[in-house]
């Protein structure tokens, strides 16, 4: 079977198509044959080696997909040959075919298409968790979300949108921004101009929370935006990573609060990730949340994909096709 393999760390080039032995599925694992495998800002980090995200050369990037199970190894229970699932966090899975352990996948509904079930689980659970647990939004809310035509944008957009929050959205430019809009957003802005319009909307106050997943270029100012004891959220840096924070500033800057948080804390428990995904795919269902795929790629375009997504020439979702 093919898969995308990383024989040494850097640029999108380094991404090479190679043939492997098909996996054997271990005690409590999945054989699945990949129907779609989620590309997410996560694999470019360790395709670069970026700390702490590196991880030991060579090896097979990705860490979300959806497809069909082809066999079970000893003991994985609660799936069958033939069922389609879906998975985030079980690495290795830009490939024709994974190994995903039982516990992390959760069984894909009909109704949901396996390709959006692909799209929707790492950043649909990431939009999940920041708006109903790291900081659960309440009507009337005034919220920041930046990069809002962005994979986790658009779902965390919407998902605001459905607990009743006010979404003020930063995008790089007007088509961005159209699509922001569609998923909801009721403010659209630039990055240079966001904390005048949350200073306009909120007459002063501040935002509730700020949900900043591009880091460098826009953390100063997410932090100011932020009205006193409001909580600061910094779930990712596509911009670049934020340098060390002295802590006494969120004192100076209204009590604030401010968290660090990923994914994999906010699914520790099956419980938790059964909760999060069958949100997501009732809601895919039932039509109130859009998944926008915004690009698919065979394999051996999976450099391409990187290119893509690190030089925002991206919206909603990328898909690698392996078969
Ligand atoms: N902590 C977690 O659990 C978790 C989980 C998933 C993702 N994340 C993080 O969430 C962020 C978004 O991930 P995603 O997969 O949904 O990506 P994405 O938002 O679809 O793509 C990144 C977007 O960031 C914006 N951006 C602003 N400045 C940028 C810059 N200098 N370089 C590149 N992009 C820039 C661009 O939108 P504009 O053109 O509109 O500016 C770009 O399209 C990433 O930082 C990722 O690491 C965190």
């Amino acid at each position: 079977m093919r898969v995308v393999v990383v024989n040494e760390t850097g640029g999108p080039g380094v991404l090479t198509v190679a043939d492997r032995e098909q996996p054997q599925p271990g005690p409590g694992q999945l054989l699945v044959d990949v129907a779609a495998a989620g590309v997410n800002y996560m694999d470019i980090y360790q395709r670069e080696g970026r700390p702490p995200y590196g991880r030991d050369v060579p090896f097979v990037p990705g860490s979300e997909g959806a497809g069909t199970v082809a066999a079970l190894g000893p003991g994985a229970s609660g799936f069958a040959v033939g069922d389609r699932v879906a998975w985030a966090g079980a690495p290795g899975c830009y490939a024709e075919q994974a190994v995903v352990p039982a516990m992390a996948a959760v069984a894909v509904p009909d109704g949901v298409e396996t390709a959006t079930a692909a799209a929707v689980m790492l950043q649909g659970i990431t939009a999940h968790y920041l708006c109903h647990s790291t900081y659960p939004v309440a009507p009337g809310d005034t919220v920041v979300v930046h990069a809002a035509a962005g994979g986790v944008g658009l779902l965390l957009t919407q998902m605001v949108k459905m607990r009743g929050g006010i979404v003020i959205a930063t995008t790089s430019g007007p088509a961005k921004a159209d699509l922001a809009r569609q998923a909801g957003a009721d403010h659209l802005t630039s990055y240079e101009e966001f904390g005048a319009v949350v200073a306009r909307v909120t007459g002063g106050s501040g935002a509730a929370v700020v949900y900043d997943g591009v880091g460098l270029a826009t953390f100063d100012a997410s932090l100011a935006a932020v009205r006193p004891r409001g909580m600061m959220v910094l779930y990712g840096g596509s911009s670049g990573p934020v340098p060390p924070f002295e802590l006494q500033r969120l004192a100076g800057s209204g009590s604030l609060f401010i968290t660090r948080p990923t994914m994999i804390h906010y699914i520790a428990s099956r419980d938790e990730l059964l909760w999060r995904t069958g949100d997501l795919f009732t809601w895919v269902r039932e039509g109130r949340l859009s998944v926008r795929i915004g690009g698919t790629y065979p394999l051996t375009d999976a450099a391409r994909a990187h290119g893509d997504l690190a030089a925002r020439r991206t919206t909603g979702k990328l898909l690698l096709l392996p078969r």
